[in-house]
């Protein structure tokens, strides 16, 4: 019997036959991959944990109730209601998918009302909404960069960003995180050449809780005959007195040229946007890949994050409620002798620097019935892995007492505070 034959059917695993030209296996790769397995194997994988209940500031994961922390529900809308009642009201009108591209048969009267709503809500002429925030960046940046344009990025900008950058025709240059002398050096440096000029910043630094420099980013722009666009994701709903996000915050709506944003956070929802120009998002519209060629977000996700931006526009007691756990949980983590990074927004990173004791430190609040995200290399720079957490409107001030005593216990054992 030939070793075909004898392969079970259920063996989605077979190996390449060997050929005179073969170099290796495209799999290789993967199959050298153990780390992950090994860490699991030993109680030491913290990533991909099934949650089986939500209840804002807790969570049912493995029969236990946990605290939860570095979530991104800032306005704590995702138990809402009101944005349940509206999600099944669009899945009875519209039912459960689109099945097809916003350019054909894909676009819905929910999609407009959504965009028109969003336009306003930003103060610009207009808005266009994607699957997903990442594959907003993508599309945007993807179709607006020709040959000769220029990024200027943010080193510690979203993978997203940089994706769509890669996509694109144009150039990328990075200067490190929120120093603007080097980027003016940048620029300067490009002085004179060919082509446009973008520079591309997160609003809020999904790492470190830091806000970009905007007025000096804008002042940049305008000097060199720049664009700007900032990613919004974690800053819709949370900065700005009307949560308009990063550019309210500074009083600079009128100098950002786009805002990307995302319904995975703030929103509860999914999805993404981005606001600005008629001209320029209609261009989008008609040549954005990620956009074109992929089904049309779907109307429960819409219908949910319509009703969130109604309840962020009407009701800022959700912000008022999250800075004031902002500030028990930044305070409190400060107070016990963490390093929280100078983080000024909702996501607080607690420094722990060595990949291994912030595994050993993610465990110990494990154990402890507190759900924590460690980030390591590459989502961080090596030696500056952190505890991410982050704080919502529905977290109570006694489950951040708890978080903030297990963080201290746990601390003081592992000799970080
Ligand atoms: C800064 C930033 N931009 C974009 C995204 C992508 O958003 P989405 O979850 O909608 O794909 C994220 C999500 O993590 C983010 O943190």
């Amino acid at each position: 019997m030939s070793e075909t034959v004898a392969t079970p059917k259920t063996d989605r695993n077979p190996q390449p036959p060997p050929t005179r030209e073969r170099t290796g296996d495209i799999f290789d790769k993967a199959y050298a991959f153990t780390r992950a397995d090994e860490a699991a194997a030993v109680g030491m994988h913290p990533y991909f944990k099934p949650i089986a209940e939500q209840h804002g500031g807790t969570v049912v994961v493995e029969g236990r109730e946990m605290i939860i922390t570095g979530s991104n529900d800032y306005l704590g809308l995702t138990q809402d209601p009101r944005l349940k009642a509206a999600a099944r009201g669009a899945l009875d009108n519209f039912g459960t998918s689109c099945t097809g591209s916003r350019f054909l048969t894909g676009t819905l009267t929910l999609h407009e009302a959504l965009e028109d709503r969003l336009a306003e809500f930003l103060r610009t002429e207009s808005a266009l909404t994607f699957s997903a925030g990442f594959l907003g960046s993508l599309a945007v940046l993807s179709a607006i960069a020709g040959r000769h344009d220029i990024f200027y990025f943010d080193r510690e900008n979203h993978a997203c960003l940089y994706d769509g950058a890669r996509l694109s025709y144009g150039t990328l240059r990075k200067y490190e995180h929120n120093n603007l002398d080097e980027l003016e050096d940048l620029l300067a440096r490009d002085a004179g050449k060919p082509g446009g000029r973008m520079i591309v910043t997160d609003g809020v630094f999904s790492m470190t809780g830091h806000i970009a420099k905007l007025p000096g980013i804008v002042a940049l722009a305008r000097k060199y005959g720049a664009r700007v666009v900032v990613d919004d994701a974690h800053a819709t709903g949370v900065l700005g007195m009307g949560g308009r996000g990063t550019a309210e915050h500074f009083g600079l709506e009128n100098e950002v040229d786009l805002v990307l944003g995302t319904f995975s956070k703030s929103f509860a929802s999914v999805g993404g946007f981005v606001a600005g120009p008629r001209m320029v998002v209609n261009f989008i519209k008609h040549r954005a890949r990620p956009f074109i060629y992929t089904a049309a977000l779907p109307a429960m996700q819409m219908a949910a994050a319509l009703e969130a931006l109604e309840i962020m526009d009407a009701e800022p007691e959700h912000r008022e409620k999250l800075w004031r756990n902002v500030a028990q949980l930044r305070g409190g983590m400060n107070r016990l002798g963490f390093d929280t990074l100078g983080s000024e927004t909702p996501i607080v990173p607690v420094m722990t620097g060595d990949d291994d004791l912030t595994m050993a430190f993610w465990r110990g609040l494990w154990d402890d019935g507190v759900f924590t995200t460690p980030a390591l290399p590459p989502s961080v720079p090596t030696g500056h892995a952190i505890i991410r957490t982050s704080v919502n409107a529905n977290h109570t001030p006694e489950q951040l007492d708890r978080l903030l005593e297990s963080f201290g216990r746990v601390g003081q054992q592992l000799g970080v505070i």
